[in-house]
């Protein structure tokens, strides 16, 4: 998983952009564009706007690729309840106070947003790189509810574990959203993340039928 993170500051605030994780979904753009200006170098300028503008746009961005400081601190707190929506042909857009980590428990990530990659494509795995583009075809409902365990003690965090080469494994409460708002919560289940499962957003084993690599 790399990173490449740019640095944008005024006396107010400091605004990172991960360039690796940011799929160009444009929120930020559409959000505060005299801020956000890709046509722009660079491209993200914070004077033209006050904090509490910049602080709620950044918030926006659904892949954690944007992050900010005010008074040296990050002022975002994790949302009370974890979710993952499904975007439709893309990736997993998670929130809450969430821990990543690899299939030997080393913490790759903590944060409050994610993008995951569930076509199987991705170069940054387990990020999304933006790879599903016109690659990746689904719609994002339910077509099984594969969660266990009782949702409650929402202030739980999450934990997601890659499995080598196999799904993403997930531990806590937490609640999944599909495109149509249905919706299915519990603490333990499987998401694919190779793109072949028939009872997506859940690992159903096409992983091991498609030799799926995550190396
Ligand atoms: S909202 Fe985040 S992911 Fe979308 S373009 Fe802006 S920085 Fe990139
Ligand atoms: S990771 Fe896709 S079916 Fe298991």
């Amino acid at each position: 998983m790399e990173t490449k993170v740019f640095t944008y500051e005024n006396d107010d605030v400091t605004v990172t952009w991960d360039q690796k994780r940011c799929i160009h979904a444009a929120a930020c753009v559409q959000g505060l564009p005299a801020v956000f200006d890709p046509d722009r170098r660079p491209w993200i300028d914070p004077a033209p706007a006050d904090a509490d503008a910049i602080e709620d746009v950044v918030q926006r961005c659904p892949t954690g690729a944007l992050h900010m400081q005010r008074g040296g601190t990050d002022p975002e707190t994790a949302p009370e309840a974890n979710r993952i929506a499904l975007f439709p042909n893309g990736p997993l857009l998670v929130r809450g106070d969430v821990e990543l980590v690899d299939s030997d428990g080393a913490v790759l990530l903590r944060d409050t947003r994610l993008a995951l990659c569930r076509c199987g494509l991705s170069d940054n795995k387990p990020l999304c790189d933006g790879s599903h583009d016109g690659a990746f075809d689904d719609p994002g409902v339910l077509q099984a509810e594969r969660l266990s365990g009782d949702a409650d003690g929402a202030d739980d965090p999450l934990r997601i574990r890659t499995a080598a080469d196999g799904p993403l494994l997930v531990e806590g409460p937490v609640t999944v959203e599909a495109t149509d708002e249905s919706t299915c919560a519990g603490r333990k289940g499987a998401l694919c993340r190779c793109g072949a499962s028939d009872a997506k957003p859940f690992c159903d084993g096409s992983h091991n039928d498609i030799n799926f690599t995550t190396a």
